[in-house]
């Protein structure tokens, strides 16, 4: 990945140098991994492939924090926060331009063509939250958003794996469906952080999505148990606005069983994940999947 911005402007240099500095989780490179060793991928093109779909999204978080105004990312300040949007476009553009040619050197045309489907639905997601009346609290919707925004990805991380692996077409399904069930659970314990997260652990803006508009796993379950509630009312007729109503709401949402059941939900989606595993022979990479999935549910970072 550092080796993508050799010979270029000394500022984009060091811009991605920093973000790939920072470092994040990189639980999308190890599941291509993980799935494409278990598999029986050839390793090169899987470095490649893992490299390839992190850089992407890596892109999308560039131009995420400067679409939401984020300060923080991984830790450290975005982009935005110091340079103009223009400057930061470009910088998102660079590294997506980058993914798409690693993508390319995997070798497999099929692979390209998921990886340029993923990237436009997870633009049409960014677009579609964009436009999309705020406070609305409806479950389809939410199940829709999650999988733009991270079920994909997530999705193309194992599909890619199995994709240039030996392997046949209900293997392939199968990986594929994993990554995707994984990705949701992914983004519900993401959507719980938002709620219950420490800031300074999760290493970005806690507390914002309510803030924003944005109604996820945790308010559906308060919203449906409290319709009369003055703050839910407020918010689903769009005042998300006022910070004193939307922190009152928070702290409810925060006390409420509404984290435990939105967790129970997540921790479902990952043993219905790890049922798509079932078939294979006990190996270090099904266990580590296996970990990583427990992982995915109990993490607070
Ligand atoms: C952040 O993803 C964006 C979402 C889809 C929630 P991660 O939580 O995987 O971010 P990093 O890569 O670890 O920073
Ligand atoms: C994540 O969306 C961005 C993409 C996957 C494009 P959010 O805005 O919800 O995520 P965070 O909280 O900034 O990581
Ligand atoms: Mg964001
Ligand atoms: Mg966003």
């Amino acid at each position: 990945m550092r080796a993508q911005a050799d010979d270029r402007h000394p500022d984009l240099r060091a811009a991605l140098e920093n973000l790939l500095a920072a470092g994040g989780k990189r639980i999308r490179p190890r599941l291509v991994l993980l799935m494409g060793n278990m598999l029986g991928a050839d390793p090169e093109r899987l470095i490649t492939l893992a490299a390839a779909i992190e850089m992407l999204h890596t892109a999308t978080l560039v131009h995420d924090d400067l679409i939401d105004g984020s300060l923080l990312r991984r830790g450290n300040e975005t982009l935005n926060a110091n340079w103009p949007p223009a400057a930061t476009v470009l910088t998102g553009d660079f590294v997506f331009a980058r993914a798409a040619k690693l993508a390319a050197q995997t070798g497999s045309l099929t692979v390209m063509e998921e990886f340029a489907e993923t990237l436009a639905i997870m633009v049409n997601g960014e677009l579609t939250q964009m436009f999309d009346a705020r406070g609305l609290a409806n479950r389809g919707n939410y199940y829709e958003r999650i999988y733009a925004k991270t079920g994909s990805l997530f999705e193309l991380s194992t599909h890619g794996a199995a994709i240039i692996s030996p392997v046949d077409a209900k293997i392939v399904a199968n990986a594929r469906n994993f990554g995707r069930e994984l990705g949701t659970a992914f983004q519900i314990v993401d959507d719980i952080l938002d709620f219950t997260g420490d800031q300074a652990a999760v290493g970005k803006p806690v507390g914002s999505d309510l803030l924003q508009g944005l109604i996820t796993l945790p308010a559906l379950y308060y919203i449906e148990d409290n319709p009369k509630d003055e703050n839910v009312q407020s918010l689903l007729n769009g005042h998300y606005h006022n910070e004193k109503e939307i922190a009152l709401l928070v702290e409810a949402i925060r006390q409420s069983d509404a984290i435990q059941r939105s967790l129970e939900e997540a921790k479902d989606y990952a043993r219905r994940a790890l049922l798509s595993l079932n078939g294979h022979p006990p190996s270090e990479e099904r266990d580590a999947l296996e970990n990583l999935a427990e992982y995915i549910t109990n993490r607070n970072v």
